[in-house]
């Protein structure tokens, strides 16, 4: 077999450029070099422990069904079916992002779908759980309303939507599109949120690697199917209310 590179900090630039100009997804090569890049300098494996464990402290015996979004090349998917949560639909705009993940798990219904608009062929109250991982920085302004609102469409009653508030897209969004960017500060994101009646329950900061910027606010949203009405002042303060902090650790291998 042929021996893979070793990634380098220069890989690292060379993947940041890619994602500003849309050409990080679009093959199966580059689709690999992601699902590395990703483990090795992103940690997103502990991320991916992280969310199968709140999904499972909240829902203890049950099997949920979830709804991944933008799930790439399944690096959550992959952990939430080593943790027994196999009810999954993962979805993503790239098709070489889905076959590695089909790749590794071929038993997951996945379809090829952009999450800037709607779904009409999902139900109502279908889903128990909806999240995606590393990509509020490809929601367009209009597809983040979008996102929101099927979101709260489609999760049944006190279900849940796991938002991961990734620091690091915060300056991804803006090298993307510049000041048109969609929301990517939490408390922009929640005055969204509490609008379409989705409710902040949680918000864990988690530190997720040395990097400042593998820092992540985790929103833990319950879906109320009512809107939340709040001023801006009270809007911040439930959200400071939430917070904690959490250091994860390197899985053990
Ligand atoms: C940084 S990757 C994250 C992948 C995976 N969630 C993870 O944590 O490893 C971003 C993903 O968003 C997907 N994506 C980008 N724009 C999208 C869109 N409009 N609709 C659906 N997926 C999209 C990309 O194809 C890519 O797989």
């Amino acid at each position: 077999m042929k021996k893979e590179k070793k990634l380098t900090w220069f890989s690292l630039v060379k993947w940041t450029f890619s994602d500003r100009n849309d050409e990080t997804y679009n093959s199966e090569g580059k689709s690999r070099f992601y699902d590395r890049i990703a483990r090795d300098f992103f940690h997103r494996d502990r991320l991916a422990q992280f969310i199968s464990d709140t999904i499972i402290s909240l829902f203890s015996k049950q099997n949920p069904y979830i709804c991944e979004r933008a799930a790439g090349s399944g690096i959550i998917t992959e952990s939430l079916y080593g943790n027994g949560l196999d009810n999954i639909r993962s979805s993503d705009l790239s098709e070489s992002q889905l076959l590695v993940l089909q790749e590794k798990l071929p038993k997951i219904k996945v379809a090829v779908e952009n999450f800037n608009e709607l779904m009409p062929n999902v139900g109502d109250d279908s889903f128990d759980v909806i999240f995606q991982v590393g990509a509020t920085r490809f929601m367009t302004k209009q597809g983040q309303i979008n996102y929101i609102e099927e979101a709260a469409r489609t999760l049944k009653k006190n279900a849940y939507l796991l938002w991961p508030v990734m620091w690091a897209e915060i300056p991804l969004a803006w090298a993307r599109v510049g000041w048109n960017s969609p929301r990517t500060f939490s408390f922009r994101i929640a005055r969204l949120l509490e609008k379409n009646g989705l409710e902040i329950i949680k918000a864990p900061i988690l530190f997720h690697g040395r990097m400042f910027l593998l820092t992540t606010t985790f929103l833990i949203i319950q879906n109320k199917k009512q809107p939340i009405k709040r001023n801006i002042f009270s809007s911040l303060f439930h959200l400071v209310s939430k917070l904690d902090f959490k250091y994860l650790r390197a899985l053990k291998k």
